[in-house]
């Protein structure tokens, strides 16, 4: 017989925290970087980290979804409805995700040139796709980040709610501390 899976894997928790603390960093520094001036220290500084970082998220989501693919996952605690809002959830996130690694290549890449990922490699440019490429990734980029954003808030509210309110082990099993 297979055996209940109680928690989320080692592997699964770390992707899952460290890509939270990095997406709202990137989301404060993409906010904070469109706004410095020509003349700061940080105007190509910033933009570089944000990308080669954001990259890097994407590589490790891709990894993620791969290891979700062949790691049995914790059921999700709730109602039928629950379950589905959960799992919807979680999928739009991961759609949202694409959506700004997809959009962040297209403005970077608009004008020929490639994104350097930490001065260690080049992910090259396919030029200019369509007219206003720059300006009109940009624009979604930002829709996207502010989406996102707001969605994880619901997120981390609604596994407070089953922390708090319903007492059961959502939150402990992606702490990796229940003791089942
Ligand atoms: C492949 C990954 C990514 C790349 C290449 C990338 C690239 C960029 C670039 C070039 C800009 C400047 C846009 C401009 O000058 O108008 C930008 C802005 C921004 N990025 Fe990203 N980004 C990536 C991922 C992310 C992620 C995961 C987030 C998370 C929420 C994010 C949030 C933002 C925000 C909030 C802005 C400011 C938008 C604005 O106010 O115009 N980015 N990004
Ligand atoms: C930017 C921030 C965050 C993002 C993008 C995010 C994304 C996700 C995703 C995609 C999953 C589904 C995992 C899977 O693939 O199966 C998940 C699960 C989970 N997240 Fe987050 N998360 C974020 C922040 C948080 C915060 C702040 C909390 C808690 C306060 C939290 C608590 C949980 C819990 C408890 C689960 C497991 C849900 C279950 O299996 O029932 N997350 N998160």
């Amino acid at each position: 017989m297979k055996k209940e899976v109680t928690h989320y894997d080692w592997v699964s928790i770390t992707l899952h925290w460290l890509s939270a603390v990095v997406i709202i960093g990137l989301f404060a520094v993409g906010l904070w970087m469109v706004d410095l001036n020509y003349y700061s220290s940080w105007y190509t500084v910033a933009p570089h980290w944000h990308k080669s970082i954001g990259l890097s998220l994407m590589a490790a989501t891709l990894f993620r979804l791969l290891w979700k693919t062949i790691k049995n996952q914790p059921e999700i605690i709730g109602s039928g409805l629950e379950k589905i809002s959960a799992k919807s959830a979680h999928a739009v996130i991961y759609i949202l995700l694409f959506g700004l690694f997809i959009s962040g290549y297209l403005i970077s890449t608009s004008d020929g040139r490639g994104i350097e990922v930490f001065n260690w490699l080049t992910v090259p440019s396919m030029g200019e796709l369509f007219l206003d490429q720059s300006d009109i990734a940009g624009e979604i980029h930002e829709y996207l980040a502010y989406t996102l954003i707001g969605l994880a808030l619901l997120h981390a509210v609604a596994a407070f709610k089953h922390h708090f309110i319903h007492k059961d082990n959502t939150l402990k099993k992606m702490l990796g501390v229940n003791e089942k």
